[in-house]
């Protein structure tokens, strides 16, 4: 029998239906509440218990320290899978074969130029804009040059829609960057893959080749899998609730891009690494900064560490400690920094501060650390995270259209004046 849940509000009853996942989580159906109750709304602010749609993409048990794209565990997909082949799992439900990946890969490749007149909108930003900012503009700026990409109707516009911005996406990436360093814009070379292609657009001197360098590839290809989703984070319910309006695709990523750019979110890898550099010029001593970050009446927080869901390690973070440990082997990079983060990681295991609320390193503790080995500058840390991020926003977005959800429009709790009289300016 279908559960349902009472609720009495002076003395009258009324019952909801009980949905139930299927990993056998449970919510209260309140559809019907504002109608059956005569206008009474529920208040959650920051969505803490509040769920706002059904998904099939991504399973994720907090308390467990579970992580699942479409069914599949992260640790073997980081183990065994690349990430377009990740990314086509997320966005249509199923691993690819091989020719639906080669034809993935293909069609991608086929959509791989950006309109020369992009570059145009590049050369008016200052140098030292934040990449992010540039990211977001030029993808919302993509919507121009791709208006088919709008109104899509069909499941095919759909497709061509999303494979033109995992294309372009990259390029704009990588020219962020280049823009900021003052690099000549670069077109990748469509014979290598995805992740290798983005590194020579990134890296490619203009007096010089691009070598590629193995260990580089797949610690990034790997890194981009375990960012790829994560279900309704700040940055992803963003993307459907902007898709709900219909706005379409490259806008609802442009607003993603920017809610994920805030250091309580995607920003939080480069406030880490500005951390842990901000403590070795101190001289190292991590107790001290222990003590700040459990002072209420300091704003410090330990970046890196706490998850609104995760109350456990978060899965990603093992799986990237690990990975840093092994990435910086193989190039022969010594970073101090990593036995910061290490040293922080012990002593806030063993602390009732960060015990007693949960508090464990999340995706952003380690990850910067990678990415220096790899070569990418600290203000790329944010946008890296914004295209291993791509696909699982990708993905939301075709699920919100596909489910035909409503658009999303949540209700308030008005505390403001009641009516007043306008006050003439001489009186005020
Ligand atoms: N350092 C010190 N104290 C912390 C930290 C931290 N990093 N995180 C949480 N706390 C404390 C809070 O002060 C609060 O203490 P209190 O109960 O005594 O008031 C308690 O732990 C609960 O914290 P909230 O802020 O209520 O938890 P919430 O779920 O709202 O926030 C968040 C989660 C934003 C991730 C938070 O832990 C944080 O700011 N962490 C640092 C930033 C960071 O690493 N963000 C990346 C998140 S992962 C991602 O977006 C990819």
């Amino acid at each position: 029998m279908s559960k349902t849940a009472i609720l009495e509000i002076d003395g009258k009853k009324y019952e909801f239906p009980i949905v139930e996942g299927t990993e056998n989580e449970l919510a209260i159906d309140i559809k019907s509440l504002r109608g059956d109750t005569n206008g009474i709304t529920t208040l959650d602010p920051g969505y803490k218990n509040t769920g706002s749609c059904e998904s099939a993409i991504t399973f994720l048990n907090g308390e467990e320290g579970i992580l699942r794209y479409r069914g599949y565990s992260i640790e073997e997909l980081a183990e065994k899978a690349d990430f377009l082949e990740v990314a086509y799992l997320l966005i249509f439900g199923e691993l690819p074969t091989k020719s639906q990946l080669e034809k993935f890969h293909n069609d991608i490749k086929a959509q791989s130029h950006v309109d020369e007149d992009v570059k145009k909108i590049i050369d008016g930003f200052p140098k030292s804009a934040h990449p992010m900012g540039v990211l977001s503009s030029l993808t919302s700026a993509l919507v121009a040059f791709n208006p088919s990409s709008v109104n899509v109707d069909s499941e095919e516009e759909m497709y061509n829609a999303i494979v033109r911005i995992l294309a372009k996406f990259p390029v704009l990436t990588a020219w962020a960057y280049r823009k900021r360093v003052g690099l000549p814009l670069d077109y990748g070379d469509d014979n290598l893959g995805y992740v290798e292609n983005f590194l020579k657009m990134m890296f490619k001197k203009p007096s010089g080749e691009y070598v590629s360098n193995k260990v580089v590839v797949e610690s990034l290809d790997k890194l981009l899998i375990l960012h790829a989703d994560h279900e309704q984070n700040c940055s992803t319910s963003t993307v459907r609730m902007v898709g709900s309006s219909h706005a379409g695709l490259f806008v609802s990523i442009s607003a993603g891009i920017a809610a994920l750019w805030g250091p309580l979110h995607g920003g939080a890898n480069q406030a880490v690494i500005e951390m842990l550099e901000a403590i070795k010029e101190d001289g190292g001593d991590t107790k001290k900064f222990m003590a700040k970050a459990k002072d209420k009446d300091d704003p410090f927080r330990l970046m890196g560490f706490g998850h609104r869901v995760y109350k456990n390690f978060d899965p990603r973070a093992k799986i990237i400690k690990r990975s840093a440990d092994n990435v910086l082997d193989a190039l022969g990079i010594e970073d101090p920094v990593l036995d910061i983060a290490k040293g922080l990681e012990r002593e806030a295991l063993e602390d009732s501060y960060f015990v007693d609320r949960k508090l464990y390193p999340n995706v952003d503790f380690y990850s910067g650390i990678i990415y220096r080995a790899l070569g990418i500058p600290v203000e790329m840390f944010t946008p890296m995270f914004a295209l291993g991020r791509l696909p699982g926003w990708i993905a939301q977005w075709r699920e919100m259209r596909l489910r035909k959800e409503p658009i999303g429009r949540p209700r308030q709790v008005y505390i403001g004046e009641k009516l007043r009289s306008f006050k003439d300016i001489s009186n005020r």
